[in-house]
């Protein structure tokens, strides 16, 4: 990873914690609560710790799921010779929750946020088609106004070629 990305990648997650703290009114943008995605496909999982650029905004450990369009999308990123786009009502779930560290092993805690992608090329025009929003898990309220929608984008214009999805499909 270039340093200046790397930067720019914890400039972007410190707005985005900053953003998280505010909750604004419920539904106003747009993007629902992804009902059912524990059934969605899985994707792939990660464990983000102190020190990497995204601890700030979304430390401890993720799993990604997607609705079956999105799988489309992910699909056609493998098969890519060019640009590639995601089909609208395709929704990925970045399911946040904390991790729990002893005996050895490190195992899923509480469920710390749900943070969505919902295409929508008119809806959401002005962040590439995509809707950006975390819910709190507790109430499923959306926690983000559109500047923080905006911060969002800003971190994932980095995948502009796959259409702003930075994660791949493990087989
Ligand atoms: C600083 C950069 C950065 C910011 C800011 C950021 N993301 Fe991401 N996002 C990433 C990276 C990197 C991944 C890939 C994680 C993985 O591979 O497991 C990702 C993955 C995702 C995914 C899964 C789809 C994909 O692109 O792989 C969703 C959904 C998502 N982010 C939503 C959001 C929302 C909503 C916000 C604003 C609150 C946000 N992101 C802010 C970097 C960022």
């Amino acid at each position: 990873m270039r340093l200046e990305w790397k930067n720019s990648l914890r400039v972007a997650a410190l707005a985005c914690i900053a953003s998280l703290a505010i909750p604004v009114a419920a539904g106003d943008d747009g993007v629902r609560y992804p009902e059912g995605f524990r059934l969605f496909d899985h994707v792939k999982s990660m464990i983000i710790e102190a020190g990497h650029p995204l601890f700030e905004a979304v430390g401890g450990l993720h799993h990604l799921y997607a609705n079956k369009r999105a799988m489309d999308g992910y699909a056609a990123i493998e098969a890519a010779n060019g640009t590639v786009r995601f089909k609208d009502r395709s929704v990925i779930v970045f399911d946040l929750l904390q991790d729990v560290r002893g005996g050895n092993a490190i195992v899923e805690g509480a469920r710390k946020a749900v943070i969505v992608m919902e295409k929508d090329d008119k809806a959401y025009a002005d962040t590439g088609g995509w809707g950006f929003q975390v819910f709190d898990p507790a109430n499923r309220t959306p926690l983000l106004d559109k500047a923080a929608q905006a911060q969002c984008f800003a971190c994932h214009q980095a995948a502009a070629s796959t259409d702003f999805v930075f994660s791949r499909l493990r087989p």
